[in-house]
């Protein structure tokens, strides 16, 4: 790799080369070494982050603040619903105001068609580096975080590991597409052979895909598609079973309610591989998603997912900031 990191824009991975992935990678372990052993981190003294969330988050604002304060910075933490964007005030104003009294704005905006947009055209206009905490299309620090630990645990290399992303029932709520999109795109490059399933009605967009198999074909990987639960569970390495919305309006009379036999269970569970990994980006519904026995159970990794998105989340700002 050549060249510094330093104000690069963090919204999504694909602007993001494999090597500066890398980097990312190494950084965080650095950083959580460091972590356990104490050493001060302070990468961003006197340096102020502000975080913009118009939704609700317990990881992603939690991993940001806390991340801030060990790396010697402050977070400025902002409930969108109280700023002059509820006034109306437009994503530039907004952006160069923010990035003139401080050093990076993260923002978290998932509303279909138009997180992603607002969230780029901050960063159009800010002098500073914008941070993607999750919009309608991406979710780069949850990303970041599950290629780390899926490296933790296979640290012979991530080539050709069976990997199975899996629409799952939930009642809590319609969660985004970000997250399975995210993985779609990021694991076939590298070179994992990667399985997307979901009923009928829960597609990801056709560019996702047709994506995911030229990244699988660079990196020697593989990606398929299956609408059967069963078959992404079969010899499967890790599953990441969770539920998403559908956007697509393919199928306006898709009915949640048709798919409840989508749950990850111990039934499940035994078709992968005997030591096969659980994953799940968190919260969890659990009860319809999953089992309580599937993610309080041994093969569930949820915990040490979860606690890397304070690892990455450092990496990204010492790196970027
Ligand atoms: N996985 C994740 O982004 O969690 P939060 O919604 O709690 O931030």
């Amino acid at each position: 790799m050549h060249g510094t990191l330093k104000g690069k824009h963090f919204i999504s991975l694909r602007d993001w080369s494999n090597e500066q992935i890398d980097l990312l990678l190494d950084t965080s372990a650095d950083l959580k070494r460091k972590h356990y052993m104490d050493v001060t981190t302070n990468y961003l003294p006197n340096k102020t982050i502000f975080l913009m969330f118009f939704e609700q988050s317990t990881r992603t604002r939690n991993s940001m603040e806390a991340g801030i304060a060990q790396l010697g910075g402050h977070a400025n933490f902002l409930d969108t619903s109280t700023m002059q964007i509820s006034h109306g005030e437009v994503a530039k104003d907004t952006a160069v105001i923010l990035s003139s009294f401080g050093h990076g704005i993260a923002c978290r905006y998932c509303d279909w068609g138009i997180g992603n947009k607002y969230i780029t055209d901050m960063a159009k206009h800010s002098s500073r580096p914008i941070m993607n905490l999750q919009c309608d299309l991406y979710h780069p620090m949850q990303g970041v975080a599950d290629l780390l630990t899926i490296k933790e645990k296979f640290p012979g290399g991530t080539k050709n590991i069976k990997i199975s992303i899996i629409w799952a029932y939930a009642t809590s709520h319609k969660k985004p597409v970000s997250v399975p999109l995210t993985q779609t795109l990021l694991f076939p490059r590298y070179g994992m052979d990667v399985t997307l399933a979901y009923p009928k009605g829960f597609e990801l967009p056709d560019w996702v895909i047709e994506e995911a198999k030229e990244n699988a074909r660079i990196h020697g990987g593989s990606f398929k598609i299956t609408n059967n639960m069963d078959d992404a569970f079969k010899d499967a390495d890790i599953v990441i079973p969770k539920n998403w919305g559908s956007w697509s309006g393919k199928n306006p009379d898709v009915d949640i309610n048709d798919f409840k036999d989508w749950k990850c269970t111990e039934e499940k569970m035994a078709l992968a591989k005997d030591n096969v990994y659980y994953m799940h980006a968190l919260p969890a519904d659990r009860g319809n998603e999953v089992e309580d026995s599937v993610i309080d159970g041994h093969h569930s990794i949820v915990y040490q997912e979860a606690e890397n998105r304070l690892h990455t989340a450092k990496a990204v700002m010492a790196l970027t900031l």
